[in-house]
């Protein structure tokens, strides 16, 4: 019976996985932690928790985001949840009716995708900029659809790997504040930042706005946690505090937030972000200083997992032949296309091996 998700192929350098290197998991700090939370908590670590997540981790989560994004929600405007694709889950739930259209970037991380698709939405890709989405918004709405709400990563995304520009962050969310349109921003990559801090958020640059920003603790400590959060407006707050699931079964996954919380006080995940950065930074210089040492121009992303490349799905076959393997770039549209890029993870293998897999795939990726 498989344990996990991931499923390493043989004489194979996957560069396909966006999943934590295994020396990254913090085995050895989450078990002080899980130990320190039960002496800390006692018998309330093992109770219902709080429908929206312990007291103690908004708490913490708050003085966090002070520091990496310059503005920290208010009690009312934190909800936990069992990681970022659960926040999406819950956010659609809560915002998308059958049959309305949600707006997508383009590229955009391909999972989420079927989240969306998951709630019988339609997908309309819009990049982000502000005159592009305003013509969709009102195109649409002139055929008589009704628009749920906007998804992005505008933070070291993936698949790209790239960020928002300054100016778009402020007057995105603004204009579609305007339309009436929710902005939901996928802020997983946030912590792993390996040239300058991240930029701030939407949910930040334009305070009063209705955007809603996903948050996960996936890669900046461990995806089996299942935890995450979201920052949003006070009345979505409230209205998903006021779900049956959680009258039902109290506060998502409650004793590992209570740990996270632990954990977090402690300047365990201080640390733990400082040395997971230090690692993907130097998987990431790996990678990318063998593509361009081989001729392949490719962006360097300043944070997350990712390299987004000129190729196709076509170099698939060949590259699995000569023992490397990717994600092709036609994955991360919801329209199914173009094929003309693909996606390198730098996350799951050390130095030596993303250069030796560089070594296998440029000759695919440079004309000859
Ligand atoms: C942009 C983005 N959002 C969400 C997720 C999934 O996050 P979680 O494990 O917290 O559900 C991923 C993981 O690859 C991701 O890249």
């Amino acid at each position: 019976m498989p344990t996990i998700q991931y499923t390493g192929r043989p004489g194979v350098l996957d560069l396909s996985w966006g999943h934590p290197h295994p020396d990254a998991l913090p085995v050895g700090d989450w078990a002080a932690a899980t130990e320190a939370a039960l002496r800390e908590f006692g018998w309330r670590a093992l109770a219902y928790g709080y429908e929206a997540g312990p007291v103690e981790l908004a708490q913490w989560l708050r003085e966090r985001l002070a520091v990496t994004d310059g503005r920290a929600p208010a009690p009312g405007e934190v909800f936990v949840t069992a990681g970022a694709s659960h926040a999406l889950e819950l956010v659609s739930t809560q915002l998308v009716a059958p049959g309305d259209v949600v707006l997508v970037d383009a590229p955009t991380y391909h999972l989420a995708l079927r989240v969306l698709a998951d709630r019988r939405a339609s997908l309309v890709e819009v990049p982000p900029d502000p005159d592009a989405f305003e013509e969709t918004v009102t195109r649409l709405r002139r055929a008589g659809r009704r628009v749920s709400f906007y998804y992005l990563v505008p933070t070291f995304g993936n698949p790209t790997g790239a960020s928002l520009p300054a100016a778009a962050r402020r007057a995105l969310p603004a204009v579609a504040d305007r339309l009436g349109v929710p902005v939901v921003e996928d802020d997983t990559y946030r912590e792993l930042a390996y040239d300058d801090p991240a930029p701030p958020s939407l949910w930040a640059s334009c305070e009063g706005a209705r955007v809603v920003r996903i948050g996960s603790f996936a890669k900046s400590v461990a995806p089996g946690l299942r935890l995450g959060w979201l920052t949003g407006p006070p009345d979505l707050v409230a209205a998903l505090v006021d779900r049956g699931y959680v009258d039902s079964g109290g506060g998502v996954n409650h004793t590992v937030a209570l740990t996270m919380a632990a954990f977090g006080r402690s300047g365990a995940f201080a640390r733990h972000v400082a040395s997971a950065v230090a690692r993907y930074r130097a998987q990431r210089d790996a990678l990318v200083t063998a593509l361009h040492a081989a001729g392949v121009a490719c962006p360097v992303p300043a944070g997350g997992w990712f390299v987004w490349l000129p190729g196709s799905s076509a170099l698939l076959p060949a590259a699995e032949a000569a023992g490397v393997s990717f994600v092709p770039g036609r994955r991360f549209f919801a329209s199914g296309g173009p094929d003309d890029h693909v996606r390198l993870s730098f996350s799951m293998l050390g130095p030596a091996e993303l250069a030796e897999a560089a070594r296998r795939l440029a000759p695919l990726l440079t004309p000859s």
